[in-house]
């Protein structure tokens, strides 16, 4: 429950994220603690990425949100987290990322292009969220999926 906590801190500091209430992201913490990690550095909390698995096609991981603080951006930590998400023991293995991106989001495009480009997997957007199915002036949100991944296929390491 205490990792909850964090990423709602660490999302209502990101600048840019969406904030959801502090009670979903302690529920995501117990429900889909499998498919999402928080990122310590030196014993604090310094990054998230929350997850799940469509239900209806559990061989793809939606990535809802990640974030990392200011001060802990371009190590690649959210690259680590990603990867980490796709390697675990998870059944089926996942075959497809989805995310959403705001066009006006280029740290993101660039963290899951070098995603997409570490697997081996294409790239594809396309229309998902318009700005009118929002009630509330939020920008559209495109969908990006990321597939198939080679997961045996060597890659370049992500520790820096
Ligand atoms: C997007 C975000 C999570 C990236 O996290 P990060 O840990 O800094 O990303 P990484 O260090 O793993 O970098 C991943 C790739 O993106 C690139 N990248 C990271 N930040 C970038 C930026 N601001 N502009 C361009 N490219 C960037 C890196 O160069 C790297 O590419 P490479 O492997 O080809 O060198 C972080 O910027 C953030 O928390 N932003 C605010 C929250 C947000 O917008 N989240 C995404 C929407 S849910």
């Amino acid at each position: 429950m205490a990792d909850g906590a964090s990423m709602w801190r660490i999302a209502r500091d990101s600048g840019s994220l969406d904030l959801n209430s502090s009670y979903a992201y302690l529920l995501f913490c117990r429900d889909f603690s499998r498919t999402c990690r928080l990122a310590t550095v030196d014993g604090e909390p310094a990054g998230f990425v929350l997850g799940y698995r469509r239900p209806d096609r559990p061989d793809c991981l939606f990535v809802w949100q990640v974030a990392v603080d200011a001060n802990h951006r371009g190590a690649g930590i959210s690259s680590r987290l990603l990867d980490d998400l796709v390697t675990s023991e998870l059944e089926p293995p996942v075959r497809t990322v989805e995310t959403t991106i705001t066009d006006d989001n280029a740290a993101s495009q660039a963290l899951f292009a070098a995603f997409a480009r570490r697997w081996g997997a294409e790239l594809s957007t396309s229309t998902f969220i318009t700005a009118e199915h929002f009630p509330d002036g939020h920008d559209g949100e495109p969908l990006y999926e990321i597939g198939p991944l080679d997961l045996g296929a060597p890659r370049a390491a992500t520790a820096r």
